[in-house]
């Protein structure tokens, strides 16, 4: 049965939920090393062995929200708050163009103030003046859609807002009650309205999710129509509620991981031209070849950091985030070289704009 369902996957046929939770779980490894050649062979077809490039800039981590899972919570108090200057923002923006990175995506802790409006406005001003200017790409949390329209009509092209867990009741375990998750889905659905490029994700493996909830979350994204998506292991931090009980046990570490390879090789088969990112969460967990595994399992997005070391160590989402120290030319150096190990090569001085979105456009007739 499972190799049916993954031919119907790989001809493009639809799959409802319960097939989409059979091929999230194949029986033994030959039938997972069979999801994951499919999946790398439908990636390949629709992007050749080009992988894209963006620049990562965490430019602030301060933060509103104080959800369970993340080290950058309001009410951790151990680290340090920051917002890079102008100057090292727009740094980090400039590289990334210099080395040819198809965009540059500005991510930072949630704040909906009007100061912090303007701030991202200035930015994308800013960056717009660059001589090699990179597509922008937003990671900034809930705004109004005059917020997200005034930040589009300022250069973003992309947004990127992860839903954390389509599952009602696994998103109210993980956030504090002010924060919803039909606030979240209307958040994406302004996004849309706004004209971005838009993107989602959730955590893999987090306490009390299925293999059903997973399902659930791909056929979310196929619902709301998404352009990318980025998702990753949910790594305990231990600052965090939900990082408390302790580190993980041995072991728990890669079966999340090798849970969310097969998530990129389902959601590659069921949403086929979209771009999906391989996260740094994935390296988290394997240094060595995270994200080249996640590759191999179909994305074709890596999203190596360009922002100042400095900052690294006052932006852990969760521990063992990789890359603490080292600057952004010798990651890019790296990870040509890792990616020529697997058959891949970087996609240098192009957007890589995801297919589906043009098509998303032209189905709606703009
Ligand atoms: N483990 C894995 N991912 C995390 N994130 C935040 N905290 C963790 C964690 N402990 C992810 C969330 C957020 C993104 C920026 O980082 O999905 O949206």
């Amino acid at each position: 049965m499972y190799r049916e369902i993954l031919k119907k996957a790989v001809d493009g046929a639809f799959l409802d939920k319960t097939e989409i939770a059979v091929l999230l779980a194949p029986p033994d490894e030959a039938a997972e090393g069979e999801l994951f050649q499919a999946a790398q062979g439908l990636k390949r077809e629709l992007f050749g062995n080009l992988v894209n490039l963006r620049g990562l800039v965490e430019f602030s981590n301060i933060c509103t929200r104080d959800c369970l899972y993340c080290g950058i919570r309001k009410s951790n108090s151990k680290v340090t708050r920051y917002v890079m200057s102008m100057d090292e923002i727009v740094h980090g923006a400039a590289l990334a163009g210099e080395f040819g990175y198809g965009s540059v995506v500005l991510q930072s802790g949630e704040r909906s103030d009007a100061a912090f409006a303007d701030l991202v406005e200035e930015i994308l001003f800013r960056i717009g003046e660059l001589p090699y200017k990179p597509g922008i790409t937003l990671s900034c949390g809930e705004q109004s859609l005059a917020t997200y329209l005034r930040w589009r009509k300022a250069g973003a092209k992309r947004y990127l807002l992860r839903i954390e867990s389509s599952s009602e009741s696994i998103y109210r375990a993980i956030h504090p009650a002010e924060t919803t998750l039909a606030a979240r889905k209307a958040a994406l659905e302004r996004l849309k309205e706004a004209g971005y490029q838009t993107g989602s994700g959730v955590m893999i493996g987090l306490p009390g999710q299925s293999t059903a909830d997973l399902a659930g979350d791909i056929d979310f994204f196929r619902t709301m129509d998404l352009d990318m998506i980025g998702m990753g292991p949910f790594i305990p931090q231990a600052d965090t509620p939900l990082g408390k009980s302790g580190p993980d046990l041995p072991g728990m570490a890669e079966q999340r991981l090798k849970l969310s390879l097969r998530m990129i090789a389902v959601t590659r088969l069921v949403l086929r031209d979209v771009n999906i990112a391989a996260t740094t969460a994935l390296q988290a967990i394997d240094p060595v070849s995270g994200r080249e595994r996640g590759i191999c399992a179909g994305a074709n997005v890596i999203m190596p950091n360009v922002g100042d070391t400095a900052f690294r160590k006052d932006y852990q989402l969760y521990n063992g985030k990789p890359a603490l120290d080292e600057n952004a030319e010798s990651i890019r150096t790296q990870l040509i070289g890792s990616l020529a190990a697997i058959g891949e090569v970087p996609r240098f001085h192009e957007d890589g704009d995801p297919p589906h979105y043009f098509r998303r456009m032209a189905n709606a007739g703009i």
